[in-house]
């Protein structure tokens, strides 16, 4: 581990795939940072990394939190999507405020909103209105599905050839992380990105169908797409050991996604990075060894 200057940017959820991008990024950059982690010993690649410092943290233990929060300026925030979510976000922005912390990166969800039909959408919401209540200077970020979400379908495209979702023909804007993670470390190191929302979606809305050709083309071998009911998805996902909570949400998030809510393009990374969004097909490029074998 090296670092150099004095880490005042806090990364949490930094294990996770956002976290580990973002991370990435900053080392790259040279920006001194601590990511948070749960357990210090299972984070051997962001050990590696220059310029990360390692701090322990668990959402459930606020006195852990506040630790963690000592001397932090700027935080990311991003929990997963379970049922303790909103409570753990909310927790942390109370103990970033009686921290000192100056502003909250916030990793939250395309079309966030109180009344969403989606829980997911109604939690990240709340917490955006907790962070604003809260007076700290907020950026956040909503991306749109990710396409990296496709590596979780690998187990059947590489087995069977096939990915199964509840979505029928709706096209969706499927944003890289990589370019989430580009846009949060902008957020998370200058000050005119304070008090700001960024939607973040890819190039151009697709299919699941559109999806399945790129990733037969990179592949070089059949994938397919198999439109299912929800029911079948939630059976499947339950079959998976998804908790109850999380496969409800899902099933939510699928059904928004179909009824085509999730198809509009906009240009904010561009905006915020200075370069066009990854598209689907260099996703699929840049992966294909994941869904190849
Ligand atoms: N998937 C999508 O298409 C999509 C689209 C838009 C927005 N989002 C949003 O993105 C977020 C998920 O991002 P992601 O995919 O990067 O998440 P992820 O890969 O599931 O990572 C979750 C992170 O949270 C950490 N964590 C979990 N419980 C914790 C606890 N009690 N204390 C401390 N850390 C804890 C995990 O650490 P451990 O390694 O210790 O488990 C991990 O680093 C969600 O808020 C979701 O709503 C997702």
């Amino acid at each position: 581990m090296e670092t150099s200057g004095k880490a005042t940017i806090l990364i949490t959820g930094a294990t996770g795939n956002i976290g580990t991008e973002v991370s990435k990024q900053l080392s790259a950059e040279k920006v001194p940072f601590k990511a948070m982690v749960r357990s210090a010993e299972e984070a051997k690649l962001l050990k590696s990394l220059p310029y990360c410092e390692i701090v322990t943290g668990n959402f459930d233990d606020t006195a852990s939190i506040e630790a963690a929060l000592q001397g932090i300026e700027t935080a990311f925030l991003l929990t997963n999507s379970t049922e303790k979510a909103e409570k753990q976000q909310s927790d942390f922005v109370e103990a970033a405020k009686k921290s000192g912390v100056k502003h909250i990166v916030k990793q939250s969800q395309w079309a966030a909103d109180q009344h969403s039909p989606v829980r997911f959408l109604r939690y990240h919401a709340l917490v955006e209105q907790r962070i604003k209540d809260s007076e700290l200077n907020y950026t956040f970020l909503r991306p749109n599905l990710f396409m990296q979400g496709l590596l979780g379908f690998k187990g059947t495209i590489v087995e069977q050839g096939k990915f199964f979702a509840a979505v029928g023909e709706a096209k969706i804007s499927a944003v890289d992380i990589r370019d989430i993670a580009s846009v949060a470390v902008k957020a998370l190191t200058g000050k005119e990105h304070y008090n700001k929302i960024y939607n973040l979606t890819g190039p151009a809305a697709i299919t699941h169908q559109e999806m399945a050709g790129y990733l037969s083309e990179a592949t070089g071998k059949a994938i397919t797409f198999i439109d299912v009911s929800p029911e079948s998805m939630m059976q499947a996902l339950l079959d998976a050991k998804f908790p109850e909570w999380m496969a409800e949400g899902l099933i939510e998030d699928y059904a928004h996604y179909a009824r085509g809510e999730a198809a509009v393009v906009t240009d904010d990374i561009k905006k915020v990075t200075g370069k066009a969004p990854y598209d689907f097909k260099s996703f699929a490029d840049d992966y294909k060894s994941q869904f190849a074998n």
